[in-house]
């Protein structure tokens, strides 16, 4: 198995940005396993499966076939061969993905998967999540926890549903955003907390290069310690 990065952190952090950058330099591949939980979400919503059916959902989580592709501007996703990069990035796919992510099966049933996509590829891999350094990969070779105060992070956030044509607010966002966090830090099983090995980055007020120049860093001096 190549070098296992796990970054990890809330919603907004900037970790999409950092870790896509981050794979780009190392040259890694790059495992988003939020957008994993989307796909879950579009697919429930698609085939009207109750974001409650815990033993349907678990069954749908089990049997998804992904796969990345790290392109110069984006990470593409392909859902059993089908591109749905823009389409798990809609409002409701965010809230019901939040909602899905919450449930026991899903999280049990996307275990191999997510592990999997990793061990697959030769160089090493970025895994972005939530819980990546504390369940997925508690061995992972480097942990790092990205957060940034509330308020950059929900702009952030707006500025990007912007960017793609939504008609949002930016109190909307926060709102939404807030919601969003005390689900993720609440939930019963894997709540979003740092492993204790990890190395806490706020990005507030840092320029996204400058967190991938530590991110990198951490990660040369690792793999020379291994070495
Ligand atoms: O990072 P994101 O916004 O694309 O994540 C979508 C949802 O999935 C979000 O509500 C948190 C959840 N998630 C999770 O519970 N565990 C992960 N490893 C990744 C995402």
């Amino acid at each position: 198995m190549g070098f296992i990065l796990a970054i990890d952190g809330p919603a907004g952090a900037g970790k999409s940005t950092v870790s896509k950058l981050a794979a780009e330099r190392l040259g890694f591949a790059l495992v988003d396993t939020g957008a994993i939980y989307r796909c879950v979400a579009l697919l429930a919503a698609e085939r009207g499966i109750d974001w409650t059916a815990d033993a349907e959902l678990g069954a749908l989580a089990r049997s998804m076939r992904i796969e990345f592709e790290l392109q110069a501007d984006l990470n593409r996703v392909r859902l059993f061969g089908r591109d749905v990069t823009d389409l798990i990035r809609a409002p409701e796919i965010s809230r019901a993905a939040s909602a899905v992510s919450a449930r026991p099966s899903v999280r049990e049933g996307l275990l191999d998967l997510q592990r999997r996509l990793a061990r697959e590829v030769s160089g090493g891999a970025v895994l972005e999540g939530r819980d990546i350094g504390t369940v997925v990969f508690p061995e992972a070779d480097q942990k790092v926890f990205l957060t940034a105060s509330p308020e950059v992070r929900a702009r952030r956030r707006f500025e990007e549903l912007c960017e793609r044509g939504a008609a949002v607010s930016f109190d909307e966002v926060l709102a939404d955003q807030l919601a969003r966090d005390r689900e993720d830090e609440t939930r019963a099983i894997a709540p979003l907390k740092p492993a204790p090995d990890a190395v806490l980055v706020d990005s507030t007020g840092l320029p996204a290069a400058a967190v991938v120049e530590r991110i990198v860093d951490l990660v040369r001096h690792v793999q020379r310690r291994q070495s």
